[in-house]
């Protein structure tokens, strides 16, 4: 009963899609039902030909209506090829405007769900998923209900002609469907199998492909590769044993009852043709009939279960809809004003639960000062950033912007004051240009110029080409350097308030070091800054530093203090900073 309710509740959800697209609807639906017509109208003409016409010798009806029994079937064969085209289209313009609306929501999910439903997997099951919903709308689908009509158009025709020996052949019917049940749902089983083992698939290709160098460096090419077809392998012959069964039991199904029922048919109406109680173009009707009465059981039967699948997966299209897009969490929340200060005040986070990752942290940020964070790999220092910038909230204890907690301000206000440059830098296929602004059309060419020259890339990067240089898929056409500097550009053409700059670690030329620095150095002047630091310079300038380990802040004060009172932060400047600064020199 509840399982019906929300079917139910799904199938009004699809209903404005359907909005658009109301001729096309109708189209296909019309078609459909003359269709059905035809089919009962066909055998009705030849009853009508041999009952009356061939008695009467009449030769000029017999014509006319050999005329009309080919001018309703190639009607009606027309109608279905129309049918076909609308209900294809139909799901193909639904499908297409339920996935803009699904992709443009995961757009703004909390990254968190992301940690969840890695992209790979993710892919792969929203698209089979809307693959399965646009089989919804396909032709055979859409049939069901076409069927169900033209079932119970032949039953009452029928019925009319002869109610006895009607109900009596419809007595194996619940038998034949009780059939068609437990075979649906044993072969069920294999579908599930065989669509796990595509996602699998997908998912895997997509890691490997997203991870081609690593791949490729160490020669994993075979290995990768046969992985792949060890699962492809194992699909196919999963989905070779269903196909084979299913096509067989159908087959097997749709022969037998075609027998069962003409047997049937003639056992039971041929007497009473010889006795004369019924006409022998009635007992070619039954026949006819016959062959067609449980054609839309059959499809009925085959489609329950791509309807059920579909309707699963139409659910969790929904469901993906359903989740809370971080505007609406946020939406009339309080305008975030940073005058003061940034304060972690007692800040611990976890991604996974009891897996802390930060314990207790507690950081000042003032207005206008340059705070860096400095540690080991992994002791939680992107956390922190990701943290300030709400894209994670504290598990325990709170940030506060001017003794206001980030929690409930609008973190889109809030996201505006901030520039990011990130540890793994990412680039879009697209030219500089909008890599810089990324898409944002309030933000000019101008603006865009400025501030590349503000990290001095205007020659470089450039080299007599424009900002219109197209970048391949992650930028990968352009050298870590530029792409550091290109970053930098992107946080500052914003003209943020406060700078956040997850330092790469990656080591770059020397020239382009200093450039980096001196780059760096003008876009934090006079701003607020936060700074994952990994060069000697930028602990150098800081006014206050951190130092993180497994999660917890053991020491802070500026560079000399830090030098004078902790053993921990000595060690790290000389293993992490003065060797790559010597590296310079
Ligand atoms: N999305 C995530 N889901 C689960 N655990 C994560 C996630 N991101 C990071 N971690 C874990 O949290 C810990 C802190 O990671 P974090 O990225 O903050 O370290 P970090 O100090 O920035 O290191 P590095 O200097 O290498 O960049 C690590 O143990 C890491 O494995
Ligand atoms: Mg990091």
């Amino acid at each position: 009963m509840s399982r019906k309710k929300t079917d139910l509740r799904i199938i009004l959800r699809i209903f404005p899609y359907f909005a658009g697209e109301k001729k096309l609807f109708l189209t296909g639906f019309f078609s459909m039902m003359l269709v059905s017509a035809a089919n009962i109208v066909d055998p009705l003409i030849i009853g009508h030909i041999i009952d009356v016409i061939v008695p009467a010798k009449d030769m000029k009806q017999l014509f006319l209506f050999a005329g009309l029994f080919v001018a309703v079937i190639a009607l009606s064969g027309v109608l279905a090829y129309i049918q076909t085209i609308a209900m294809a289209r139909l799901g193909v313009s639904i499908i297409t405007r339920l996935k803009k609306d699904l992709y443009e929501h995961m757009l703004k999910l909390p990254i968190s769900y992301f940690d969840k439903n890695p992209v790979g997997s993710l892919m792969s099951r929203v698209e089979s998923d809307s693959e399965n919903v646009m089989q919804l709308f396909s032709s055979f689908s859409i049939m069901v209900i076409g069927n169900m009509l033209f079932f119970l158009a032949m039953v009452i025709v029928l019925l009319f002609k002869n109610a006895q020996v009607t109900l009596t052949i419809m007595i194996p019917i619940p038998f034949l469907f009780a059939a068609a049940l437990i075979m649906i749902n044993y072969l069920k089983r294999y579908f599930k199998k065989v669509r796990e083992l595509n996602a699998e698939i997908i998912a895997v290709l997509t890691e490997y492909i997203q991870g081609i160098f690593i791949v490729q460096l160490f020669n994993r090419e075979i290995m990768a590769s046969n992985i792949l077809d060890m699962k492809s392998k194992k699909k196919f012959t999963v989905e070779k044993n269903a196909a084979m069964l299913e096509y067989s039991f159908w087959s097997l199904y749709g022969f037998t009852i075609e027998i069962l029922f003409i047997v049937m048919v003639i056992l039971l109406l041929s007497p009473k043709v010889i006795a004369g109680a019924i006409t022998v173009g009635t007992l070619v009707i039954f026949i006819q009939y016959g062959r067609r009465i449980f054609e839309p059981l059959i499809q009925i039967s085959e489609n329950l279960n791509m309807i059920q699948r579909s309707m699963v997966s139409l659910a969790r299209i929904f469901s993906i809809l359903d989740i809370k897009d971080e505007r609406v969490m946020f939406h009339d929340s309080v305008k975030p004003e940073f005058n003061e200060a940034i304060v972690f005040e007692d800040v611990s986070f976890e991604y996974k639960k009891n897996e802390p990752v930060l314990s207790n942290i507690r950081i000042e940020i003032k207005k206008n000062k340059k705070v860096a964070l400095v540690g080991a790999s992994g002791s939680g220092k992107t956390t922190t950033v990701l943290l300030l910038c709400g894209f994670y909230h504290p598990t325990k204890g709170k940030i506060l912007v001017d003794g206001q907690d980030l929690r409930a301000a609008d973190i889109y206000q809030w996201r505006k004051k901030i520039g990011l440059v990130m540890q793994d830098i990412f680039m879009f296929p697209g030219n500089i240009l909008e890599n810089v602004r990324i898409y944002n059309d309030e933000i000019t060419k101008e603006m865009v110029l400025k501030s590349l020259s503000q990290v001095q890339l205007d020659e470089s990067v450039m080299q007599g080409e424009s900002v219109y240089r197209e970048l391949s898929e992650r930028g990968q056409n352009i050298s870590t350097g530029e792409r550091q500097l290109l970053s930098f550009a992107r946080a500052l053409v914003f003209n943020p308030e406060i700078i956040i700059l997850d330092e790469a670690t990656s080591s770059v030329d020397p020239r382009t070091e200093r450039r980096i620095r001196d780059a760096m150095h003008d876009m934090l002047k006079d701003r607020t800054s936060l700074i994952v630091a990994h060069r000697l310079s930028t602990v150098l300038n800081a006014d206050k530093i951190y130092l993180f380990q497994d999660g917890r802040i053991i020491a802070e004060g500026n560079h000399a203090q830090l030098m004078e009172k902790s053993e921990e932060y000595r060690k790290l400047v000389k293993l992490q900073f003065l060797t790559k600064d010597e590296d310079e020199n």
